[in-house]
């Protein structure tokens, strides 16, 4: 599966949003991960569909946009609207998955869930064949720049695993604590799209950066 890149925009300078998706875009990023944090889901607020909005006009990227949120059906107009390309919302939310997942692609979005670490990989089987994309958080939700958690690496073999077993490719994708170690273990484990926060923000020079961690998550696919 075609390795694909997706900077969290969480990590950035955010007083230069827009900037700093132009430049990920230019450095070869493939979409750019946008954070929606409620205060509830997770203890930590963040951005709205009107800073997304703003940010799909200042910057080409496909929006990737997470949904922290307890209740994500009732705000998936909004972020349709505001211009994502595909949204994730989490198998452990409070609104029902398989109409969520109607919605999402009724707006004419892709679709993903989410499982959180203590969720099993188990939960996504039943709703795969209607997922896009499938995400594995290895760090718990909520915050940038915490530690990689490699308990997650079987969890993302096994979806991989019942995906091929359903005939079914979607992107599986990780979130949390990727830099080009950890990407490799997750490429080998059977990931292809990978958001990275710090790693990507951190750096100085953001396409050396980019490619740097699609190359070594290529060279563990093989
Ligand atoms: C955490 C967010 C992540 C976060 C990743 O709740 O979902 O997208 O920004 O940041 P890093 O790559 O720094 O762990
Ligand atoms: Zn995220």
């Amino acid at each position: 599966m075609e390795i694909k890149i997706a900077p969290s925009i969480l990590a950035s300078n955010l007083a230069m949003l827009g900037e700093e998706g132009r430049r990920m875009q230019a450095a070869g990023a493939d979409m750019l991960h946008v954070d929606i944090m409620d205060g509830h889901f997770v203890p930590n607020l963040s951005f709205g569909p009107a800073l997304t909005a703003a940010l799909h006009r200042a910057c080409g990227l496909a929006l990737d946009v997470h949904l922290m949120l307890c209740d994500p059906l009732r705000y998936l107009q909004d972020f349709a609207k505001a211009g994502a390309a595909v949204i994730t919302f989490h198998a452990e939310a409070d609104s029902p998955l398989s109409d969520t997942l109607d919605a999402i692609h009724a707006l004419g979005c892709r679709a993903g869930l989410v499982l959180k670490p203590a969720t099993p990989a188990e939960t996504v089987f039943p709703y795969l064949s209607r997922c896009e994309t499938v995400m594995v958080m290895t760090v718990e939700p909520g915050f940038g720049g915490q530690t990689f958690m490699p308990d997650m690496l079987s969890k993302i073999s096994a979806v991989r695993r019942e995906a091929l077993r359903q005939g079914l490719s979607p992107d599986i994708e990780v979130d949390g604590g990727i830099d080009c170690h950890t990407a490799q273990q997750a490429a080998a484990a059977g990931a292809n799209l990978l958001v990275a926060g710090s790693a990507l923000f951190g750096e100085r020079d953001y396409a050396k950066a980019v490619s740097r961690l699609r190359a070594a998550a290529r060279a563990a696919q093989k």
